[in-house]
């Protein structure tokens, strides 16, 4: 029995609610990202070929963070979490810490974090505060050159599937804020929650590649729409 009107709220989260913070997006006008096309830095094969130029360039975006925080649309869902409690859950495509700086707890990232590492060769995972480089060494197995970011590349599996899906399933709300519905299997979530019979609503800057499947659509800026949405809901 849920304890809330608006019953299990699972939240996915894209590059679009950190936009406004300053993270550029993956998708932006002339289709790059950040100056280089995905395939170049976001593969495993990049990082077999080139490993300077892949840690070069999360090593930027790293830091990066120091430069950025949390935005009005991040401290909206801690506000949402504190009032739905346990009835919360939120998953992330982001890399970036901009959620967990504004409080969040209940929290999944399925595409991985810019502040961990992990050994290929033990798969040990740690925090990781500073730039990565191929003459890293593992702490736990000593081998080196097999230090990389804790980040799913295009091609591998994405983290904690399995416990994500059953969460939508139980869903009884399914929204997704700043995600452009591009990239499988997160853009795949709206089908599945809503074959599980969760309302469903996105909130984006223009609609998504799969907004059709979305009950409700809300467009503009999310450190705009989201608050007042939060705000409604919180005191309904
Ligand atoms: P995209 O760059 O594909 O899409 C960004 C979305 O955010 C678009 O739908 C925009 O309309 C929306 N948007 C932009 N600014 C916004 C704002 N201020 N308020 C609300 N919405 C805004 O980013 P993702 O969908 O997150 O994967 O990309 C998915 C995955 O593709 C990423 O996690 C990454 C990338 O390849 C990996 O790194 C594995």
């Amino acid at each position: 029995m849920t304890q809330n009107k608006s019953g299990k709220t699972v939240i996915l989260t894209g590059a679009g609610i950190s936009a406004e913070s300053g993270l550029q997006t993956f998708r932006d006008a002339n289709g790059l990202w950040e100056g280089h096309r995905p395939e170049e830095v976001a593969t495993p094969e990049a990082f077999a070929s080139n490993p300077d130029m892949v840690h070069r360039f999360y090593n930027a975006r790293r830091q990066k963070l120091a430069e950025v925080k949390p935005n009005a649309a991040h401290q909206a869902l801690v506000d949402l979490e504190n009032y739905l409690g346990d009835d919360f859950l939120l998953i992330t495509q982001n890399v970036d810490d901009l959620h967990e700086r504004a409080g969040i707890q209940r929290v999944m990232h399925l595409h991985g974090e810019l502040l961990k590492k992990r050994c290929s060769w033990c798969n040990q995972v740690d925090r990781c505060d500073s730039d990565l480089s191929v003459s890293d060494v593992c702490p736990v197995c000593d081998r080196p050159e097999g230090m990389r970011p804790h980040i799913v590349w295009f091609g591998e599996m994405p983290f904690r599937m399995e416990e994500i899906i059953n969460a939508i399933k139980e869903a009884d709300q399914f929204w997704a804020i700043g995600t452009s519905g591009q990239v499988y299997p997160a853009a795949g979530f709206v089908e599945i929650a809503k074959s599980a019979g969760a309302s469903t609503v996105e909130m984006n800057l223009e609609a998504a590649s799969n907004s059709s499947l979305f009950d409700e659509s809300i467009i503009g800026p999310a450190t705009e729409t989201l608050p007042p949405f939060v705000g409604a809901l919180i005191a309904s």
